[in-house]
């Protein structure tokens, strides 16, 4: 079926081990792109009209590519008028396309939506002669999420999915959106990524994830207004823009909770460098630890993770041949993942999978343990 199709862009899923829930407050962060991820066959119409299918999800979608966006639907078609709605905003788009997108993978943490919005980006693009340099990509894609979708996230997503390389890792400064790809030190042991999915899922819309970026806001503006500083509106209020020292001053003094956001955000700064410095010198242990340390943070500071997100980390972390690992995204349900030692592979798995069923044995059918690895950004196939 899929040789009916000119056209096939292949959008991964990306992995963050270290620098979670800080993109949106203009922190360090770092990820791969994996090898499983959103596959989209097209053809180019000569019409406006656009005509999806899914092989993931119900029902089709269709709509004129050259009309204002509609309101949502609040189906998986959101996502393609996202991506037209924020192309519109900076290019004539007068032809449309037809085609059908598959996931490989079960949706939950794995950033599934930043995937299948730079694929939809990718296409309506090729369809109009658009030509977009990688970054150009990843901030239409981040667009469509935040203004069309609802979802007040970062850059975290896209630029991994569009601007990773295999055996990289992406190290992106979300101030000043400098990155770059730090190669895989030859001397680094050999690792695989295990994806261990809790068996729940669930759309971050609907989560605490917009409401934990406007507490990290509210201690940015805490610590400003206990040092007498001006200040910006909310909107543009960003921890980054707060010197640590400023923090050290005022902690003590400012709600517990704001303090233990701020908390995360200023130790995951440091875990990133920290990061970053392991991964260039080969050293996948400390590496490890510091994916461990931020799921930590994650859970104590960021107060983020399910009771089945929580209960797959504390398993896993004392296991033979887990480097480090902790809660994918944004971590609210969906899946925690593991850089690990590929010859340990099948005994973490069976481990994993008795005690976690043990806890929880209401997952029987929906527990999945998938072994990735890392790979290229989007691309046409
Ligand atoms: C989700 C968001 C990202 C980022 C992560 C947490 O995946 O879409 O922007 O905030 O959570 O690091």
């Amino acid at each position: 079926m899929t040789s009916n199709y000119e056209y096939h862009i292949f959008s991964p899923y990306r992995v963050c081990p270290v620098g979670a829930h800080v993109d949106h407050q203009h922190g360090l962060v770092t990820g791969f792109a994996i090898d499983k991820g959103v596959d989209l066959w097209f053809n180019v119409r000569e019409d406006s009209t656009v005509k999806l299918s899914s092989r993931t999800f119900e029902g089709n979608v269709e709509f004129e590519i050259d009309k204002a966006s509609q309101v949502k639907e609040g189906m998986w078609g959101d996502y393609a008028r996202g991506a037209k709605f924020a192309l519109r905003k900076r290019f004539e788009l007068t032809r449309g396309i037809e085609g059908v997108t598959q996931g490989s993978l079960p949706v939950g943490g794995l950033s599934s939506s930043a995937a299948v919005l730079i694929a939809y980006v990718m296409a309506f693009a090729k369809a109009n002669d658009i030509k977009l340099r990688p970054f150009e990509i990843v901030k239409i894609a981040s667009e469509a999420e935040r203004e069309y979708i609802g979802l007040n996230n970062g850059l975290l997503d896209q630029s991994c999915i569009a601007l990773s390389e295999k055996d990289g890792l992406l190290f992106l400064d979300c101030d000043t959106n400098e990155y770059r790809i730090i190669k895989r030190n030859p001397n680094m042991p050999a690792f695989e990524i295990g994806i261990f999915f809790s068996g729940l899922t669930r759309n971050l819309v609907n989560s605490d994830y917009n409401l934990r970026v406007y507490e990290c806001k509210c201690a940015a503006w805490n610590m400003l207004a206990y040092k007498d500083q001006p200040l910006k509106i909310f909107d543009k209020t960003f921890l980054r823009d707060v010197p640590k020292s400023t923090f050290d001053e005022t902690r003590d003094i400012m709600p517990r909770r704001f303090a233990r956001r701020a908390e995360h955000f200023y130790s995951e700064y440091r875990r990133v460098r920290q990061g970053v410095t392991a991964w260039e010198t080969g050293n996948l242990q400390l590496f490890g630890k510091l994916s461990f340390d931020s799921c930590e943070s994650s859970i104590h500071n960021y107060e983020c993770g399910s009771p089945e997100l929580i209960s797959i980390y504390e398993i896993m972390r004392p296991l033979k041949g887990v480097y480090g690992g902790r809660f994918s995204g944004a971590g609210f349900k969906g899946a925690v993942i593991a850089l690990v030692d590929p010859a340990e592979k099948g005994n973490i798995e069976q481990a994993l999978t008795r005690q976690y069923l043990e806890r929880f044995p209401e997952y029987e059918q929906t527990f999945k343990v998938f072994w990735v690895k890392p790979d290229d950004g989007a691309r046409f196939v």
